[in-house]
């Protein structure tokens, strides 16, 4: 398993970090077997696995049943779980309270916070001194979609890009180990990597980060309908889970299967 200061070390040597997200035992395991670096429990769980509008929804109970069974199918992996919606706004001590049980309970290796507020800013400080590892997560910040307006692309003109970049420069300060750049562009996510320490991790920011998130379900193209622009598919587990079953229903009304082979 990796080490908050492997992580380092491979931005250092220009090694390229590659994180997945995960939500159950099985694609934690398809996610350990295929050697990812590290696995994202991310409050995405909420519209990708549980059908929910926006990761609004989404309480520290979802986080830790699914953290829970993630770590049971990728126990040797470095496993992030995010912390949910206001379950870190409240006060400080709710927000600790709320952190030490996803960290503690789900048995991960880091939680990951949005923003970069003075609160969010104390708070990774505080879950630093505690000893739990912060990754924070900037640009589009989902849990804030009521009050972006809409899932859009940040940091576009130059004084939202100047603050995504003095923000970058604060969540490290106060000791995050990581950065999630989400829907920037890309020469702004290649100044945000070159002016930190720590390594970044992109989702729709472009080639120059230290390393790149993607949605497993994206990925494999699995029960999601719309793929934003920054996804690539690399499977098609729609076609295949449906014409299996297709398939499975048509032998079984034609008295096909199950055969002998499949008896006793
Ligand atoms: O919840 C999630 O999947 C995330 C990634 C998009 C970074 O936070
Ligand atoms: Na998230």
């Amino acid at each position: 398993m990796l080490s908050t200061l492997d992580l380092k070390k491979m931005k250092q040597n220009g090694q390229k970090i590659t994180m997945v997200t995960a939500y159950d035992y099985p694609s934690s395991k398809h996610a350990e077997e295929a050697a990812i670096d590290m696995i994202l429990v991310g409050d995405s769980l909420g519209m990708v696995v549980l059908g929910y509008q926006s990761t609004v929804e989404v309480k520290p109970e979802d986080m830790i049943h699914h953290g829970k069974a993630v770590k049971r199918g990728a126990p040797n992996t470095f496993i992030v779980v995010d912390m949910p919606f206001m379950s870190y706004h409240v006060s400080l001590e709710e927000s600790l309270r709320n952190a030490r049980a996803i960290f503690q309970e789900t048995n991960a290796q880091s939680i990951k916070i949005e923003g970069a507020t003075e609160e969010t800013l104390h708070l990774t400080k505080r879950l630093t001194e505690a000893g739990i590892p912060v990754i924070s997560h900037l640009g589009l910040t989902p849990q804030s979609v009521n009050v972006l307006g809409g899932f859009k692309v940040q940091g576009k003109d130059k004084n939202t890009a100047e603050k995504l970049l003095e923000d970058a420069k604060k969540v490290e300060k106060q000791g995050a180990i990581a950065l999630v750049l989400e829907c920037i562009p890309k020469e702004l996510a290649h100044m945000i990597t070159e002016a930190i320490d720590i390594p970044t991790i992109g989702i729709g920011a472009g080639i120059h980060c230290d390393g790149q998130v993607l949605v497993y379900h994206d990925i494999v193209n699995y029960g999601v309908d719309r793929l934003p622009k920054f996804v690539k598919t690399y499977g098609d587990f729609n076609t295949q889970g449906i014409e299996a079953i297709k398939t499975y229903i048509s032998e079984v009304k034609q008295g096909v299967f199950p055969t002998d082979d499949h008896s006793f």
